[in-house]
């Protein structure tokens, strides 16, 4: 039996409220995080505010997770007490499907969503299978890595999945969390990189972020002066957005990946995909083995996300500022 001190989320647009909760009995195949910081989602604010319509109240939000493991249950493989590691979008998956079996653990139909009928790491302590217990790399910053863990994985997961070349010319669509890392991971990857966002004053935080050109991502004009140069766009927004326009910046073979979760369905003409050949797609985060070549590679290449700490007892005033569009880029919660 162990007890976890925990911000939970009881029902939609109700403010986290600390409590503490009886975990139970560590399981075989668990690992016990202490958590040092967590990163704030902008998927912890839609599951909050239960946008999605599939929150399951009480729940303890966090799934950018950063701390030591302070238990290991009897099964538990690969880690050992003290040990500096992160957990992600994914805390369990059931290892034996086909998903499971072939890599794709983050495809698994059983998988367990850090904050979805399981608490996450607004605590200061926390859950995961030891397989999505994922060891960091030395070099790796503690204090800012904990968004690499879900923003940094699902912008990372399409250069893997896709085998973008160094040459590819790529663009992505709001500069948030995941949109400044998916900046810094094109740039490092060695692309010619485009930020797109609505807001100007964000131009000169995004070149610094590894962008070679700015564009206005809600200006029409400004999207059909590009048109026909991307050869991946990386949608990071969860708005509604001139489709069209977008889809017009994409080269021949170019694909549109969208990671954002866009409020309304995304109108594709036929034309726009045959003509060029082109591709829509997306995904979820990436496996364990996804996450630990990610943070292998931020670590090689030093890429730290830009966040904004505030102490984990803060973490109200700091889901505000998330949902006001303040944030830069990324709020994490010092436990
Ligand atoms: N696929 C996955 O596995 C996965 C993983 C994590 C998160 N997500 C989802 O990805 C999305 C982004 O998450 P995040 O944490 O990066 O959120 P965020 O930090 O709030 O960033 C979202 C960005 O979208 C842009 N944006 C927001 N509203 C807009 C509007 N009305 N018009 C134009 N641009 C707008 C803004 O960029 P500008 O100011 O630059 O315009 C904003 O910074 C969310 O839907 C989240 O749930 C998906
Ligand atoms: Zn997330
Ligand atoms: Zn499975």
């Amino acid at each position: 039996m162990s007890k976890i001190h925990g911000w939970v989320a009881t029902a939609a647009d109700q403010p986290l409220t600390l409590t503490t909760i009886d975990a139970g009995e560590l399981g075989d195949e668990e690992v016990e995080v202490t958590v040092e910081n967590c990163g704030i989602c902008h998927s912890d604010l839609s599951m909050i505010r239960n946008e999605w319509r599939n929150a399951s109240y009480p729940f303890i939000p966090g799934h950018e997770v950063i701390g030591t493991v302070s238990a290991l249950g009897a099964h538990a493989k690969g880690l050992h007490l003290g040990q500096h590691v992160g957990v992600g979008w994914t805390a369990e998956s059931c290892m034996h499907c086909q998903a499971c079996l072939s890599g794709n653990q983050n495809l698994c139909a059983a998988a367990v969503p850090t904050i979805l009928q399981h608490n996450g790491g607004f605590a200061d302590k926390m859950r995961a299978h030891w397989a999505w217990t994922i060891p960091l790399p030395e070099g790796i910053d503690r204090a800012s890595a904990g968004p690499l863990l879900c923003a940094g994985m699902t912008v990372f997961k399409p250069f893997l999945a896709y085998h973008i070349l160094p040459t590819a010319r790529v663009g992505v669509v709001g500069i948030g969390g995941l949109g400044h890392l998916a900046l810094k991971f094109a740039a490092a990857w060695g692309c010619e990189v485009t930020a797109f966002t609505s807001n100007p004053a964000k131009a000169d935080e995004a070149r610094g972020f590894g962008a070679h050109h700015v564009v206005a991502s809600r200006d029409a004009g400004a999207l059909q002066a590009i048109a026909g140069s991307l050869d991946l766009l990386l949608v990071t927004v969860n708005a509604t957005m001139n489709w069209n326009a977008l889809l017009g910046t994409l080269a021949k073979q170019g694909r549109m990946h969208v990671v954002g979760v866009v409020p309304e369905p995304i109108p594709v003409p036929a034309i726009t995909l045959i003509s060029g050949q082109r591709e829509v797609s997306g995904s979820p985060t990436g496996s364990p083995v996804d996450i630990a070549r990610m943070l292998a590679f931020a670590a090689r290449h030093d890429i730290r996300p830009q966040v904004e700490m505030f102490p984990m007892a803060k973490v109200n005033e700091a889901l505000q500022h998330l949902a006001a569009g303040k944030a830069r880029y990324r709020i994490v919660l010092e436990a």
